[in-house]
């Protein structure tokens, strides 16, 4: 059976001028347990909302989402937390005031992970980082870490990652990677990563391309990485990121 399953899922926003707009079209998609699988696509496509929706932060009009079976659509974000779903947002939340070490005890509910080495995995030393309050003085990518930890600490059934390599340097992207490796190889958890890197691309075992608001492609990744390796790039609007890029901070 499947772990999650998204069945003709819409999304529709009121813009400024009142009219709907539809972010999400009938959206159909299938996860396993113990699978990883990579969204990625055109930046405005819908891959965060995709995120948001499983989440339950921005609610589906249409469709429905399942979790081993059961309709969760109408569950509020603290109840799919409970029943196992993380995301770890585009722009991290700020726990302004927080110890580092306090947030992640709070997200580590019963897992049996640790602490300190959660911190290592996403590039932090934890002898410099527990006790640090989060204030402004965090750059980005501290912060994105520190959100990054705040997922990979928990027990999860799904566990979604939004652009996880932004923000963070080649260092620590190589760490992530190792990190989302172990994961998959020592749990359960179906890691859904958005993400334009190929060195992520190249974990998945599905590649779901999103493109104004659609399910554009679904492929093994073999199919796809030949399309982004081609020089057909010219053609196409994409990013640094979207070519597999790393971004400066
Ligand atoms: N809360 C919102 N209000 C208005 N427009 C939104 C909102 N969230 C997303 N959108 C719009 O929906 C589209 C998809 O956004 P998003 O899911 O963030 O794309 P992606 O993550 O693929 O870059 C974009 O055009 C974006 O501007
Ligand atoms: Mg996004």
């Amino acid at each position: 059976m499947n772990l999650l399953e998204m069945k003709n899922v819409g999304v529709d926003i009121k813009d400024d001028v009142n009219n709907n707009k539809e972010i999400l079209k009938d959206v159909s998609l299938e996860f396993e347990a113990g699978k990883i699988y990579v969204i990625t696509g055109p930046n405005g496509g819908g891959k965060s909302t995709l995120a948001k929706c499983i989440m339950g932060i921005m609610p589906q009009n249409t469709g429905k989402i399942y979790l081993d079976g059961e309709d969760i659509s109408d569950l509020s974000i603290v109840e799919r937390s409970k029943k196992g779903i993380g995301y770890a947002f585009q722009t991290p939340a700020k726990f302004k005031g927080l110890k580092v070490g306090n947030l992640l005890k709070l997200a580590k509910g019963d897992s049996e992970n640790s602490i300190e080495q959660t911190l290592r995995n996403v590039g932090l030393n934890p002898e410099e980082y527990l006790n640090r309050s989060i204030d402004n003085s965090f750059s980005g990518g501290e912060l994105k870490r520190i959100e990054l930890a705040s997922i990979l600490i928990q027990d999860l059934k799904l566990a979604l990652f939004d652009e996880p390599e932004a923000g963070i340097d080649l260092w620590s992207f190589k760490l992530l990677i190792k990190t989302f490796k172990r994961l998959n190889r020592f749990t359960d958890t179906c890691i859904v990563i958005i993400s334009h890197q190929e060195r992520i691309m190249e974990m998945a075992n599905e590649i779901v391309v999103i493109d104004k608001g659609e399910v554009a492609q679904k492929t093994v990744k073999n199919k796809l990485l030949s399309i982004l390796n081609s020089n057909d790039l010219d053609n196409c609007e994409l990013t640094c990121c979207e070519r597999g890029e790393l971004c400066g901070e």
